[in-house]
């Protein structure tokens, strides 16, 4: 029986994840690329071990790709996993309590870069396969599809998955990348957002300048950027760039409902955060503004002197990131256009500005009124005891419109982290009652897919 089997093997499943959090795979880091692919073969090899017809790594002009597979008989369903095992970097360093790649156990929590994303949940679903091999219950297909740029971007898995169809052919997409309300109240993402990234440079002078001796006569890029990046919100929290709400997709009152039926606790939320009010578009709660509405968000700013003491200067240049969260309908691309086009529209004679698109994604909608929802539902409620709430996630997994665009799949988004575990930030962690509940879930997902 499953649940005796995940009994009797934690410890082990725990120490294997820890191996794996132990490899410091950050994907956007070139001094760790060795490390990146270290990650990828530990994966190779355990899936090996549990059971799969083959493994292989696909190499890529960046980071390998993890491809297996387990063919039970090609007449039945096949489930293709896809998952990252590339990290986001672990800065700010100082501000961890334990080394982000020294993984421990602290309250019942997995303290390491990638616990939760997304290392511990593709690690659910290598434990699941294993135990469904062992105890002899695997009833259809699987597919393995790990990739190792998934926080940069996943350009190279984009070409794999144009090039490789035929192999990638499958009835429905799996995910575990994503977040649960609370174990008391499971949920299923139904939504992810879409993203713009944009990087821009606005320059002044042609060399950092006194700010005494031309202070007052020369315009301050920095002063400059941080008043263009003010007037991109107005004073309901809206977005200013032209056509920039355009195509947004407008919810019916009742998926409005919906969504704000989902147990949400606003004092709690201030209080995790360390703020005293939340903000945001007029008109709309925080589960909206997170889950339907779209964003602008400056990600970092830099430019002059940042060092220690005060150095007097009027710099040549300033800079910053900016991303915008996308909802359905709104195209990345034409949304980097709009706003290329408006940020250089405001921007006074007295600077020049550079505008960079570094990586986008459009956002998608899972289906809830299929088989496959309908057995994640049926997975969660066996486990948690109860039926999940399907949720709109504010984070953005470009990929999953991808493989709708190419493969023509659906995806089941099962997700098993929570919005406070502090994934991309310092002592990101990840429950390990989640990990094994994650298990028992996938495990019951497969069998009652593989009804149908
Ligand atoms: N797993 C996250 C996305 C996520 C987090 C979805 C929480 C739902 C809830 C993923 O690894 C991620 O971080 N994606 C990036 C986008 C990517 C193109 C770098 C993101 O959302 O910023
Ligand atoms: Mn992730
Ligand atoms: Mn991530």
């Amino acid at each position: 029986m499953i649940k005796n089997y995940i009994e009797s093997n934690q410890q082990r499943f725990l120490d294997e994840l820890f191996d794996l959090l132990r490899i410091p795979s950050v994907s956007a880091d070139s001094r760790h690329k060795a490390d990146v692919r270290k990650a990828a073969e530990y994966l190779k090899n355990k899936l090996i071990e549990a059971g799969v017809d083959k493994a292989e790594l696909h190499e890529t002009p960046g980071h390998p790709i993890v491809y297996a597979e387990k063919i039970v008989n090609p007449s039945l369903p096949t489930i293709l996993v896809y998952g990252h095992y590339d990290v986001q970097p672990p800065d700010p360093l100082n501000l961890w309590e334990s080394p982000p790649f020294e993984p421990v156990i602290k309250d019942g929590k997995i303290y390491a870069r990638g616990s939760c994303d997304d290392k511990g949940q593709v690690y659910m679903h290598v434990k699941a396969f294993e135990a469904m091999m062992k105890l002899k219950t695997l009833t259809c297909n699987v597919k393995f599809m790990i990739e190792g740029e998934e926080e940069v971007g996943s350009e190279n898995l984009e070409n794999f998955v144009k090039a490789n169809k035929e192999k990638l052919k499958s009835d429905i997409i799996l995910i575990s990348d994503t977040a649960l309300i609370s174990l008391e109240h499971p949920s299923i993402t139904a939504g992810l957002r879409g993203l713009s990234y944009v990087e821009v440079e606005v320059t002044g002078p042609n060399r950092d300048l006194h700010s005494g001796v031309y202070g007052g006569a020369v315009a301050n890029p920095i002063n400059v950027l941080s008043k263009m990046i003010a007037s991109l919100h107005d004073e309901n929290g809206r977005v200013t760039i032209p056509g920039f709400y355009d195509k947004v997709a407008e919810l019916s009152q009742a998926e409005r409902d919906a969504i704000n039926k989902a147990p949400f606790n606003l004092d709690n939320y201030k209080k995790e955060l360390g703020i005293v009010e939340v903000q945001g578009e007029k008109g709309y709660t925080t589960l909206e503004r997170t889950g339907i509405r779209p964003t602008l968000d400056v990600n970092g700013i830099w430019g002059g002197y940042t060092g220690e003491g005060a150095k007097t200067v009027l710099p040549s240049k300033a800079y910053a990131k900016i991303s915008m969260r996308l909802v359905p309908n709104q195209n990345n691309q034409e949304i980097t256009q709009l706003f290329t086009r408006h940020f250089l529209s405001i921007a006074p004679k007295s600077v020049q500005v550079k505008v960079t698109a570094l990586h986008g994604g459009e956002a998608a909608v899972t289906p809830t009124d299929s088989d496959a929802f309908r057995a994640a539902s049926a997975a969660f409620k066996e486990v948690f005891g109860k039926a999940p709430i399907p949720t709109r996630d504010g984070g953005s997994i470009p990929i999953v419109a991808l493989f709708k665009k190419e493969l023509g799949l659906d995806t089941v988004l099962m997700g098993f982290g929570f919005d406070s575990d502090a994934i991309h930030s310092p002592n990101e962690h990840y429950g390990v009652k989640n990990f094994l509940m994650g298990i028992e879930t996938i495990v019951s997902f497969y069998k009652h897919y593989s009804k149908n």
